[in-house]
């Protein structure tokens, strides 16, 4: 996931709504689109791996061997042939520490719950010639992008449409290694179409699946606080009110339907900072990203299913690219680990250890390092904290989680939620 861009509560996709209207619904937030098309708003340091198949070389070209021939090759010390492979233009961000985290040792299978253009994928496929990866994206470019890849892979790479908050669903089989890049891709970031930024104009879209309320439909149609309550929180922008209200009277004008449009607007109410080259409308844009595809909601369900996903001895690798997803998966492993205590769903008031589940990898957040960071300036923000699963059975779910997933005025707001 890339810095400045989106990262994804407990409710997303659509439903129906009686009569003749269907609810979508984005993070928190829920508009009624009416049948003729018009939307309502209803307020409701680890250990190095101790086999690796191959040297993985992120660049562009590279292509990891499929799994036979690979295989006897380095069996027999011979060097990987490599071919032409198509430009992968996301670069993988902290791989470096990424692989030696997870430890990767064959046979077994690797989630990877943000394919993308199959970076981690490509670097897992190559660790080891008797591992297997499902690749997850909810993205349907994604997944049609990495069908050469399946192809490539000899049978040792499906890939799975879907979202990560339902990795164990979707995967169907006990895994021993499970990462997480989160946020959105450069390909998305970089195509005006999907609507993720004010570089090019396109259409206020944001959405990764393409299903679901879009950015535009959550700025026509929200209220006014819960729209400064999504800038503020998701977007940390302390003027999170004048951007509010400056979209609500311009709204009543005419809908906002372009990226171009949005970024005017809030341009016209937040002061760039003074010799920061950071656009004004950068923070509303993330705010808006991670409200849409409720980002941080899915990060709390991905840990859960993980956590019921890896084998004993299994490891999780989540990559962050800001504080609030950061804090998460922070919190998250903190009281798996055994250095919280969880009040009880059935003794209210009573709290009690959770059993220790993972046991950490690594030891705080690793951050890319300086030549990375020269090489992509993307990987600045990124942060990187693992774990391995213990024979532990799966705790409670961490409900504490979902209120840092979620808006803190909504439980407040007529038809809100939290
Ligand atoms: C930063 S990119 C991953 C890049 C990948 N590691 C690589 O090296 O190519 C994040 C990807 O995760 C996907 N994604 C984000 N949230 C998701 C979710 N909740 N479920 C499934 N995929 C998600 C995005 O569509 C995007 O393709």
């Amino acid at each position: 996931m890339l810095p400045g861009s989106i990262p994804s509560a407990a409710i997303y996709g659509s439903a129906e709504a009686p009569g003749s209207g269907r609810a979508v619904s984005c993070a928190r937030f829920r508009v009624r689109r009416h049948a003729a098309g018009s939307v309502l708003s209803s307020r409701a340091a680890a250990p190095r791996p101790r086999r690796a198949a191959g040297p993985y070389d992120p660049t562009p070209g590279f292509r990891f061997p499929s799994a036979k021939p690979f295989f006897a090759a380095s069996r027999r010390g011979r060097p990987v042939s490599r071919g032409a492979a198509p430009a992968a233009p996301h670069v993988p961000v902290l791989l470096e520490a990424v692989l030696p985290a997870l430890a990767i040792e064959g046979p077994g299978l690797a989630v990877d719950g943000t394919f993308g253009a199959g970076g981690y994928t490509r670097a897992l496929l190559a660790a080891d010639p008797e591992v297997r990866v499902a690749g997850i994206d909810r993205d349907p470019t994604a997944i049609t992008a990495g069908a050469p890849l399946v192809t490539e892979s000899g049978g040792r790479l499906r890939l799975v449409p879907g979202r990560f908050g339902e990795l164990d669903r979707l995967v169907g089989e006990p895994a021993r290694w499970v990462v997480l890049d989160i946020g959105v891709s450069s390909m998305q970031l970089d195509r005006a179409e999907r609507g993720f930024s004010f570089r090019n104009d396109g259409p206020l879209d944001m959405r990764m699946s393409a299903e679901g309320a879009s950015a535009a439909d959550l700025v026509n149609e929200a209220e006014e606080a819960e729209l400064a309550d999504i800038i503020f929180h998701y977007g940390e922008e302390r003027r999170s009110r004048a951007v509010a209200r400056a979209i609500v009277e311009h709204r009543r004008r005419e809908r906002i339907e372009t990226t171009a449009q949005l970024a005017a607007l809030v341009a016209g109410v937040v002061r760039p900072e003074p010799g920061s080259p950071i656009h004004p409308a950068t923070r509303t844009f993330q705010g808006l990203r991670i409200a849409v595809n409720d980002e941080l909601g899915e990060l709390v369900r991905a840990l859960h299913a993980a956590e019921r996903l890896l084998e004993p001895g299994g490891r999780l690798a989540v990559v962050t690219f800001h504080s609030l997803e950061d804090r998460i998966v922070k919190q998250f492993l903190s009281a798996r680990s055994g250095r919280a205590v969880q009040a009880s769903r059935h003794m209210p008031g009573v709290e009690r250890p959770v059993p220790k589940s993972f046991r950490p990898v690594t030891k705080g957040p690793v951050g890319p390092s300086e030549a990375e960071i020269a090489q992509n300036p993307r990987a600045r923000s990124a942060k990187l904290r693992a774990a391995e699963r213990t024979d532990a059975p799966t705790p409670e779910p961490l409900t504490s989680l979902e209120t840092l997933a979620g808006l803190p005025g909504a439980a407040a707001r007529p038809g809100g939620r939290r």
